[in-house]
């Protein structure tokens, strides 16, 4: 038996909790505000915190950052109604055990408070301003990036950030500096596949003048220009084998040489970041062991868009909204919106932000329309697709399966749970089980009631709510 501290405004929601917990022999303490909850901390035992984020008076976070500095600070576990990338990362930052999103059923409940009773490590963090990221993030597997980046943003653990092709890679490496304590001091970024190979060493660790023939001036470098900030090395999987050697020293020793010039200490953070697989590459001979596994400390992977189904429709009315000047802005309508989830996205987030840019400039309605989305043809060989699909082992063959036909069934119905469902020959209840389980659940927008609605309405899609 448990003492859990619940705080939220909503006297409903306090009271469903307790219920809740108290039938899984838990004691509830309830706490309608901020100061009632630090108060009940002061006076009683507390084993376990469940806090809401909006609230009048002392917000969410405010009240997180003073429990987590108590010394004796119980685990805490976020809920909040509305989740977005700047409050899950900074939750999980300032050492929330989970942000989770309302409601919250009887079973993700307990294993929440399974999760909480071994008391988490926490340790308590210097407060910091929260900052909105730009980052979309809404499908589970993307959520699941942006707790790791708040794990991990205090840290000076490298990272390794794969994915495909505009995943993100970028973007969540600037959502790490950002919100870390490096912070303040500059992220740099060089794409060591853009840079001929004789050139890259100084632009890493700069030179001194006369250092070669060309050398006119001093070249600080990046690991210099992000002294005590953040250093991107994309593409690090199209560093030549001579390069990596010296990066890999630098790594060590923490030291840098200027070419020409003399050794010097150095303080960055490096992200590294790669598209290819850099484990083949090390059993192929074209990177280092070593060096792979000093910059994988911290492995982050960004999925593919196509397994993050609701993070397009989101995506696609921000990208969208930015490219249209003009007010109102461009909707999608209902047959778009299924097209783009239907569609796999080879080029992924970059791919949709230049498909929403060029309906944007192109098309002069309000509404986009599937057939506005005509140029989105499926570029792939049917042979090798019939490959992929019977490739693995059964249960992965039959995952692909299985998340392939939910998909074009959404895609077919526009997104509506409900109809893809009947048409699947599945429960309801049974669809969201494997959508959740895929990483596919789609986003609240897109729900059978908006949709219905929607489809009566006016045939656009309504902004989210
Ligand atoms: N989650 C997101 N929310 C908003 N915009 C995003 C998101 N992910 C990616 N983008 C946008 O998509 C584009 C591609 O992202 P980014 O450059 O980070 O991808 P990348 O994985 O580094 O790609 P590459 O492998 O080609 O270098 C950028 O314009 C970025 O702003
Ligand atoms: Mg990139």
């Amino acid at each position: 038996m448990a003492r859990i501290l619940i705080v939220d405004d909503d006297s409903a929601l306090r009271e469903s909790l307790g219920e809740a917990l108290a039938d899984l022999g838990h004691v509830a303490i309830p706490a309608a505000d901020g100061a009632a909850a630090l108060a009940a901390l002061a006076r009683e035992p507390v084993d376990a915190v469940v806090l809401d984020l909006r609230m009048p008076g002392m917000d969410g976070l405010e009240v997180l950052r003073r429990i987590r500095a108590r010394p004796d600070s119980p685990p805490v576990a976020v809920l909040t109604a509305v989740p977005t990338s700047a409050n899950t990362i900074e939750a999980m930052r300032l050492g929330a055990v989970d942000h989770l999103v309302k409601p919250v059923g009887r079973k993700d409940l307990a294993e929440l408070i399974a999760r909480m009773l071994p008391p988490a490590s926490g340790k308590a963090e210097t407060p910091r301003e929260s900052e909105e990221t730009g980052l979309i993030a809404i499908s589970a597997p993307m959520r699941e990036v942006l707790k790791t980046i708040g794990l991990l943003a205090d840290s000076d653990a490298t990272v390794l950030i794969t994915g495909e092709t505009g995943t993100g890679k970028e973007v969540a490496a600037r959502a790490i500096h950002q919100f870390g304590r490096r912070s303040k001091k500059r992220f740099i970024a060089i794409n060591c596949a853009a840079i001929p190979s004789e050139l890259l060493e100084s632009e890493l660790f700069g030179h001194v003048r006369g250092a070669f023939t060309g050398a006119v001036a001093n070249r600080e470098g990046a690991f210099r220009e992000a002294h005590h900030g953040t250093l991107l090395l994309d593409e690090i999987g199209d560093m030549s084998l001579s390069l990596q050697a010296k990066l890999l020293r630098v790594l060590e020793t923490r030291e840098i040489v200027p070419l020409g010039g003399q050794p010097e200490p150095i303080d960055v953070r490096i992200i590294a970041a790669t598209n290819r697989d850099l484990a083949a590459a090390v059993r192929d001979g074209g990177f280092r062991e070593d060096l792979f596994y000093r910059l994988s400390v911290v492995p982050l992977a960004i999925p593919p868009l196509r397994e993050r189904l609701a993070d397009i429709i989101p995506l696609a009315e921000h990208f969208l909204a930015r490219a249209s000047p003009e007010t109102p802005k461009k909707r999608l309508a209902a047959d778009a919106a299924a097209r783009l989830l239907a569609y796999p996205w080879p080029g992924n987030v970059r791919e949709l932000r230049n498909a929403m840019e060029r309906v944007a400039i192109l098309k002069r309605r309000p509404v986009i329309t599937a057939e506005d989305l005509d140029f989105l043809s499926v570029p792939n060989d049917q042979k090798s697709e019939a490959r992929d699909w019977l490739a693995g082992d059964l249960p992965t063959a039959m995952a692909r399966l299985e998340a392939a036909m939910i998909r074009q069934a959404l895609a077919a119905c526009g997104g509506n749970r409900a109809e893809a469902a009947r048409q699947l020959g599945i429960h309801r209840q049974l669809l969201y089980t494997k959508l959740r389980k895929l990483g596919l659940d789609v986003s609240e927008m897109i729900t059978e009631e908006v949709a219905e609605a929607h489809i009566n309405a006016e045939g656009s899609l309504p902004k989210n709510k």
